[in-house]
């Protein structure tokens, strides 16, 4: 038993093997990957780094089962992404995933409250428990109190913080962030960056794109990207 849950643990949550994505035909095609691999645990905080056009959101997707490798094959626990249908991949998306953008893509008429409950709905949650699983989620991010509040009566770290409390209601086990601290100044991007971290102490896993060096420090694992491909793995 121990032995079983010892090796549960060591499976990767998400695996890419040899994955390459060309974008487009003939001359005009873009090789956005070209052979990517990695492999990460569960409860790691892992940011993917690079210069603009590296390669970095095209593999997010990929990890997101947004995308499909024209090349290769992703995994996520244990199961193909890349075999299954689109409308497999979006249920698998939807039930176990969160994605977190650069630009909080709240919906601006609706509150706090309100964009994380819809949230819970494309997730497929029931309605019973509509109101405790948002209201855990925004108490999570520090801002139950704000909870009535539209996005533009919030500071940008704390529409990025309901942002992560939309992604982390239906208690997702993976966490993929775009450039989630981009458009933050550095002591708001580090809330955000405390809110992941207490995240993956919770077990969660999350994999953010970053520029930002003082998050590179913190993280758990570091990927590079060069050019499509991962030259650096620390
Ligand atoms: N849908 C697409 N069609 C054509 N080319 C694309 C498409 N998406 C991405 N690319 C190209 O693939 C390469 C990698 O893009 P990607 O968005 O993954 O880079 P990135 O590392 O996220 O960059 P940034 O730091 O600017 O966000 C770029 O050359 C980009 O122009
Ligand atoms: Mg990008």
């Amino acid at each position: 038993m121990e032995a079983a849950r010892a090796a549960e643990q060591e499976e990767p949550i998400v695996q890419a093997i040899g994955v390459i994505r060309t974008f487009g035909r003939g001359t005009g095609a873009v090789t956005a990957l070209k052979g990517a691999n990695l492999s990460i645990r569960s409860g790691r905080l892992v940011a993917l780094r690079g210069r603009s056009g590296s390669g970095k959101t095209t593999l997010l997707n990929l990890l997101g089962a947004l995308d499909k490798p024209t090349e290769g094959a992703v995994y996520f626990q244990g199961q193909e992404l890349s075999g299954m249908s689109e409308k497999h991949r979006d249920f698998i998306r939807r039930r176990h995933m969160g994605l977190i953008f650069q630009s909080f893509a709240l919906v601006p008429y609706m509150s706090a409250y309100e964009n994380v409950e819809f949230g819970l709905r494309i997730a497929g949650v029931s309605t019973q428990q509509y109101r405790s699983m948002a209201e855990e989620a925004l108490d999570f991010v520090g801002l139950k109190a704000r909870m009535k509040h539209r996005p533009y009566e919030l500071s940008g770290g704390e529409q990025q913080r309901v942002a992560i409390a939309r992604a982390i209601a239906h208690q997702p086990s993976l966490i993929l962030a775009d450039e989630p601290t981009a458009e933050l100044d550095s002591k708001m991007g580090l809330q955000v960056l405390k809110v992941f971290k207490d995240l993956v102490q919770r077990g969660m896993t999350i994999i953010l794109t970053t520029h930002d060096p003082a998050i590179m420090e913190i993280v758990d694992q570091v990927y590079s990207l060069e050019d499509g491909i991962i030259v650096d793995e620390g």
